[in-house]
């Protein structure tokens, strides 16, 4: 019997699927093609769900749209730039978990127009700032962060104390805001520049603002008369992180 009837080298005639991918790897254009309608079908598989969810972002109890004051002063926030050394954005990592506290909900950005995720970190993630100083320590730091902090490089922004406020355009701002999809009420909208300044007054009255953004914060943030710029930027800092309750919240609840 001839070596060759069983010997090795030979094979079953019958082409298998790796010889016919050989076509593809050998031709360029061909291959291309193939990419493409791999990545088509990829994409359709992807994108096509979206047009027929309502909503993306699973909904958290106690998130809510911004008090009149807490949204001037996030417009400060951005005006600043303070977002070019500061992320609002804890990744569910145990190190920032340690750090910063509970990660960050997409519900807890989603009234934000723009998002303040941000990608640097000169200084500390702000998501969960709220409550975690004085608006005294605030107003020290903002004017002088060295003083609070020695090694600190952030800069000085002491103006915003002088810099006064009236909120004559909160009202368009909402409404810009409900443009595109922010549920500001109706009644939210009306009560807009009252609850602008309610919010900077403790000794108005201010259970109206309260009631319509639940946790807001009242005082009167830099300690002096008047609604300064530096009133909302800390009005909006003192809030930032506090509105879900992390000792009741478990993330697959409204499944
Ligand atoms: C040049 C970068 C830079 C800019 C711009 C900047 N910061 Fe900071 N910030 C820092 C650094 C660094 C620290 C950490 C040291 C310190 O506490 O001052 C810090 C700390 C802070 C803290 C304390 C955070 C914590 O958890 O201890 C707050 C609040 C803060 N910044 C708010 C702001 C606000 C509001 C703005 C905009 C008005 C701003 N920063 C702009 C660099 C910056």
């Amino acid at each position: 019997m001839p070596a060759s009837a069983t010997g090795a080298g030979e094979r079953p005639k019958r082409k298998s699927i790796l010889d016919r991918h050989k076509i593809l790897e050998k031709n360029a254009t061909l291959l291309l093609v193939f990419s493409f309608l791999v990545v088509t079908i990829g994409g359709i598989v992807e994108i096509v769900p979206l047009f027929y969810l309502e909503n993306t972002i699973e909904e958290v109890d106690g998130v809510r749209p911004y008090s009149p004051l807490e949204l001037e002063g996030r417009n400060i926030y951005v005006r600043e730039g303070c977002y070019v050394c500061h992320s609002q954005m804890i990744r569910p990592m145990r190190d920032e978990v340690e750090r910063y506290g509970h990660y960050s909900l997409a519900a807890e950005s989603m009234y934000d127009h723009p998002f303040q995720w941000g990608s640097k970190r000169t200084g500390p993630d702000l998501a969960r700032v709220g409550g975690r100083y004085s608006n005294e320590w605030h107003v020290d730091h903002l004017i002088d962060p060295q003083s609070v902090v020695p090694e600190s490089v952030m800069p000085k922004y002491g103006f915003l104390r002088t810099t006064m406020i009236d909120g004559a355009y909160i009202r368009e701002e909402m409404e810009t805001h409900r443009f595109v999809g922010v549920p500001y009420t109706d009644e939210m909208l009306e009560n807009a520049e009252a609850d602008f300044r309610a919010q900077a007054d403790p000794n108005a009255d201010f259970d109206g603002v309260v009631e319509r953004y639940p946790g807001a914060v009242v005082a009167n943030f830099d300690g002096a008369p008047g609604i300064s710029e530096m009133d909302a930027l800390i009005a909006y800092m003192q809030m930032l992180g506090t509105l879900v309750d992390f000792s009741t919240f478990t993330p697959d609840e409204h499944r």
